[in-house]
């Protein structure tokens, strides 16, 4: 995979993460969009990302088995190339995106971010990637448009779980457009430099870092740009325990469990739960975004 480095930060860096956001958009401007705060995180700390066999090793991807272990086991199966990306709906250019057209016009660059689950356990992601942004600016979003909504890769050929009725296959995911033009958004394609293994959702999936993982939608085959908020796997089958926003937030309670703490994985067995952050740490980043909302209800 080509890498086009933006800046020389590495993760060996003592930066802090707000860095990682790259000039450009900061020279953009982009602090009018909520990244204000970026200059006075300059003392947030260093995030120590998960070892590689963490994070490939322990996954929801349940088109591969419910278990921990299966995405690993399976996700072998899943032909990831050729691959293309339908993007429809209210775009100026609809059609079949390559990938690797979509990579040779994209920027990729590491992100290091919190990923925080539902369930209440966690890592540090060292991702490649590129904005969704950029990829919807392919695209053209059409005025009118105030959702995106994705899919998953449907194929029970190669995917064992999906036999299963866990959910309502394919896998869905939506965003409301300001969200999904967030530059904290991105397309991952990778991690720790290397091509995104099949178990975390090659080729592109999406990463959401402020939301809690169900959000962060794997192997995605199509995007669809719509004016009405999009139906979305997890809320369509318990809509009163998953909500369509789904903001990392320690003080709305998921009705089976707390969402106060979290669960390092990699912490070891008698390591203590640690507090779960505000918008799992990007608040000076995303707060703006919901400034009228009421958080309960809009879960
Ligand atoms: N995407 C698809 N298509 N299927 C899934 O089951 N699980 C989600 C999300 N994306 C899931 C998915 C959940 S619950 C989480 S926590 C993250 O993927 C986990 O990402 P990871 O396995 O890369 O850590």
């Amino acid at each position: 995979m080509a890498h086009r480095w933006k800046n020389d930060l590495t993760r060996d860096d003592i930066t802090p993460e707000a860095l990682f956001l790259n000039r450009r958009q900061v020279m953009a401007g982009l602090a009018g969009l909520g990244l204000a705060g970026l200059s006075t995180r300059a003392e947030a700390e260093t995030l120590k990302p998960n070892t590689w066999d963490e994070i490939t090793s322990y996954n929801n991807y349940y088109e591969f088995g419910t278990g921990k272990g299966d995405p690993a086991a399976n996700a072998h199966r899943l032909t990831t190339e050729p691959w293309s990306v339908t993007i429809d709906g209210l775009v100026e250019r609809p059609g079949e995106y390559q990938f690797d057209e979509i990579m040779a016009k994209m920027t990729i660059e590491e992100r290091i971010y919190r990923l925080r689950c539902v369930e209440a356990w966690s890592m540090v992601v060292p991702w490649n990637g590129f904005e969704l942004a950029d990829l919807l600016a392919l695209a053209g979003v059409r005025s009118g448009a105030k959702y995106v909504a994705f899919e998953t890769a449907y194929r029970p050929e190669e995917m064992p779980g999906v036999r299963f009725p866990v959910i309502d296959w394919p896998y869905r995911e939506g965003l409301r457009l300001d969200e999904a033009m967030h530059p904290l958004t991105i397309m991952a394609t990778g991690i720790y430099d290397r091509p995104i293994p099949n178990q975390n959702g090659a080729p592109l999936r999406v990463v959401v870092p402020w939301k809690y993982g169900f959000k962060s939608i794997k192997s995605i085959v199509r995007i669809t740009l719509t004016d009405k908020e999009p139906p979305t796997s997890w809320n369509m089958l318990q809509p009163n325990e998953y909500g369509f926003y789904a903001n990392v937030n320690p003080k709305v309670d998921h009705p089976r469990w707390s969402q106060a703490s979290e669960r390092k994985i990699g912490g070891g067995l008698f390591s203590q739960r640690e507090p779960t952050l505000m918008f799992n740490g990007y608040e000076d980043e995303v707060a703006a975004l919901y400034e009228d909302m009421d958080l309960t209800k809009f879960f």
